[in-house]
C-alpha cells in the first residue's frame, strides 16, 4: 500500500511553510503597509508593485474547470521544471535516495536529480521506445522514490502504453510521475482522469507547448490533495508572477483558438511525417504523438551543420543512446516546414 508519509523526507514532514504577508492578512483594507512593497507604484505598470497571489486561487479555479479536477489537485510551478525539482526535494533524501528514469527521455529529470544529489537509475526504453516493465520492477530498490515516465516521450515522440504505466503505479510504493508536456498533440486521454484510482500518481503538464506560453513559465502538477499540499508547502511563496497569472487567465478563455492551433500543428506534423521518408538522406521517420518528429538520417552531424548554414536550427540528438543518427525537429509554421523540407531534399 502506498503511504505518502512513508516517503516524504522527515525534514519536509516536520517543517512549516513560509507565512507571507498575504497569508497573515486576509480581510479587505485600503492601506497596505505589510509587505515592504513600493506603495508609490511600479515602473513596470499598474499593479506590479504588489506581490501576486501566492496560492493562485483564480487561476487554479479556472484550470480546475477546464481540466475536470479539483483546485486542491493542482500545483502551479514556474514551468514544469520547477515541479520536477520540488518533487525531488519533497521525497528524496540527498545522498541516500534514488530515482528511476527511462532514457532516451527528457534531460531535466537527470539534471534535477544530480542537483539534488539523488542517485540515478536508468532503464533504457525498448527498441520501439516502450517501457520494459519487468526490467523496471527488478531494478526498483527500497531507496527508489520516484519513477519518471514521459508520455508522449521527448525526444522519441511516442505515447507510452497505458497498461505499462498502470502496472508500475500498482507495483511501486513511491511516486510515479507521468510527464504529459505534449499530451495536447496526442490522441489520448490524460492520466489526470485516473488520479482517484492511483494515490501515487503525479501528472505534469505545461503551458509552454500547445498553449504557446513558453516565455511566461507556467507548469502544472496534478496529484492527490495530500501531495499537492506538500508541494505548496515547500515552494517559494510567490513562484508564479502576477503577469503570468493574468495572461494565463486570459489565455484560458481562448479554448477555441487553442483547438485551432493544435489542429494546425498536428496537420503540419502529418505533412512532415508523409514527406520526410521520401528524402534520400532520411533513413527512418519515427511516428509522433507530439509537436516534433524524430528523424534518423544518414549523416546527422553533417545534416545538422548544413541546416544551420541555411539558418534552420534543429536538435541534434544523435549522441543519445537509443537515438543514434537522429535529429529532433519541431513542427513549425507551414512556411518554415516547407523551407525545411526543401533544404533536406537538396542535401547530398
Ligand atoms: C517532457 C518535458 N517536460 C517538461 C518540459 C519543461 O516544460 P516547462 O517549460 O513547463 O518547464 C519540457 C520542455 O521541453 C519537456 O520536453
Amino acid at each position: 500500500m502506498f503511504n505518502l508519509n512513508d516517503i516524504i523526507r522527515p525534514n519536509v514532514l516536520k517543517m512549516k511553510a513560509y507565512s507571507s504577508a498575504r497569508d497573515e492578512f486576509k480581510g479587505s483594507a485600503s492601506v497596505f503597509l505589510d509587505a515592504n512593497e513600493n506603495s508609490l507604484g511600479s515602473l513596470a505598470g499598474d499593479k506590479y508593485n504588489r506581490y501576486p497571489d501566492p496560492h493562485q486561487r483564480k487561476l487554479k479555479a479556472r484550470i480546475a474547470e477546464i481540466k475536470s479536477v479539483q483546485p486542491e489537485q493542482i500545483f502551479l510551478g514556474n514551468g514544469s521544471d520547477e515541479a520536477i525539482d520540488l518533487l525531488f526535494r519533497m521525497v528524496c533524501r540527498p545522498g541516500q535516495d534514488s530515482m528511476l528514469h527511462l532514457p532516451p527521455t527528457y534531460g531535466m529529470y537527470e539534471v534535477s536529480a544530480n542537483l539534488n544529489e539523488v542517485a540515478l537509475q536508468a532503464v533504457q526504453l525498448t527498441e520501439d521506445f516502450q517501457i520494459p516493465v519487468e526490467e523496471v520492477l527488478i531494478n526498483l530498490k527500497p531507496t527508489t522514490k520516484i519513477i519518471f515516465i514521459c508520455s508522449p516521450n521527448n525526444p522519441t515522440g511516442n505515447l507510452i502504453e497505458p497498461e505499462s504505466i498502470s502496472e508500475l503505479l500498482r507495483a511501486f510504493k513511491g511516486l510515479v510521475v507521468v510527464d504529459e508536456a505534449y499530451i495536447d498533440f496526442a490522441d489520448a486521454r490524460s492520466w489526470t482522469s485516473r488520479l482517484q484510482e492511483f494515490p501515487n500518481l503525479v501528472v505534469l503538464q505545461t503551458f509552454s507547448k500547445a498553449w504557446g506560453m513558453a516565455g511566461l513559465r507556467l507548469g502544472l502538477a496534478f496529484a492527490s490533495p495530500e501531495i499537492i499540499a506538500v508541494l505548496d508547502k515547500i515552494k517559494p511563496p510567490y513562484n508564479i508572477n502576477e503577469a503570468t497569472q493574468e495572461l494565463a487567465l486570459q489565455a484560458l478563455e481562448r479554448e477555441e483558438a487553442l483547438k485551432d492551433m493544435i489542429e494546425e500543428i498536428v496537420q503540419e506534423r502529418e505533412l512532415l511525417l508523409e514527406a520526410l521518408p521520401d528524402m534520400p538522406s532520411v533513413e527512418h521517420v519515427y511516428p509522433s504523438d507530439a509537436n516534433f518528429i524524430l528523424v534518423k538520417v544518414t549523416d546527422p552531424n553533417g545534416m545538422y551543420k548544413y541546416l544551420l548554414d541555411k539558418g534552420i536550427v534543429v536538435r541534434n540528438r544523435s549522441s543519445l543512446p537509443g537515438c543514434e543518427g537522429c535529429l529532433r525537429i519541431s513542427v513549425g509554421t507551414l512556411e518554415e516546414n516547407q523551407q525545411l523540407l526543401q533544404a533536406i531534399a537538396e542535401y547530398n
